[in-house]
């Protein structure tokens, strides 16, 4: 018996291109054949945005996971315009607020066997830390750190990087941070290269992925609610997102979590 392959993209700080990240990969993967799930557990419903995709009716997003005892994660997923990509919609008028033992809820839902029908599931997280991010990082099987090369971006993952060590000495031992991925970087700027050896000096430069460089395409696609691989396919965008895809699934085991394992984690 399997379950999906749960990946959290996550930074502290806003703006620093997890949406975009969360989008692109998960219409990376799900070309490649893998059934893939987007949860936007952003209020700001950006992922949902980003993938044509709105909320259906009340009761129907992933925030109602926090206070519906009744909730099942199935009845909220959307599909979208492209084969083997489904979203499941962020409530924009969620308030955050909710007790700690929630935090399970998330992975609860997605930790079933009733989900092994997806390959993957992307969790597009909020950059506040609250009870929606610590049920990410409870529900990861890994996180994805995307980050702008500035001093600001480098202290949100400092934060993020705390809230993980946390969670994998409490609810998840087994997560695991699969990557930093520097955002708009570029070569040339000596910041940028600066920035980028202080976090390989802190996190290992094995975990620094190959920079997403900077393309306009990539907000463009957004504005228009496609993935970069259906908006632009020759954009330097499009290609480091299918480049980024083939590493993460060449370095993890996809598509799939035993859950033989994971009963014996939990
Ligand atoms: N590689 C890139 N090149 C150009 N613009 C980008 C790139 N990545 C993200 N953006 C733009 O930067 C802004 C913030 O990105 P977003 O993914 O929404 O960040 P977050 O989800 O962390 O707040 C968006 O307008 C997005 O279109
Ligand atoms: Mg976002």
């Amino acid at each position: 018996m399997t379950r999906p392959f749960i990946l959290a993209v996550s930074n502290r700080k806003g703006g620093s291109g997890k949406t975009t990240t969360a989008v692109n990969l998960a219409a990376e993967w799900a070309a490649r054949g893998r059934r893939v799930l987007v949860v936007d557990l952003d209020t700001q419903g950006h992922a949902g945005f980003g993938l044509g995709v709105d909320p259906v009716k009340p009761g129907r997003t992933i925030h109602d996971l926090f206070g519906d005892s009744g909730f099942d994660i199935r009845d909220a997923v959307v599909a979208t315009a492209w084969p083997n990509l489904w979203c499941v919609p962020a409530d924009p008028l969620y308030d955050g607020s909710g007790p700690l033992r929630d935090a399970l809820l998330l992975a609860g839902q997605l930790r079933r066997p009733e989900m092994a029908g997806y390959d993957i599931v992307v969790l597009d997280t909020p950059p506040s830390l609250d009870l929606v991010l610590n049920s990410a990082m409870a529900a990861a099987d890994g996180v994805l750190v995307p980050l702008l090369a500035h001093a600001l971006s480098v202290e949100g993952v400092k934060q993020l990087s705390r809230l993980f060590y946390k969670t994998v000495t409490t609810a998840n031992p087994e997560l695991k941070l699969l990557g930093l991925l520097p955002i708009m970087a570029c070569e040339r700027i000596g910041h940028h290269r600066a920035v980028i050896a202080d976090i390989a000096r802190q996190f290992g430069a094995e975990r620094v992925l190959r920079p997403i460089r900077s393309d306009i395409q990539l907000a463009a696609a957004f504005a228009e609610r496609q993935p970069i691989r259906h908006f632009a396919p020759r954009s330097r965008g499009a290609l480091d997102y299918y480049l980024l895809a083939d590493e993460l699934a060449s370095s993890w085991r996809w598509p799939t979590v035993s859950l033989e394992l994971q009963k014996k984690v939990s």
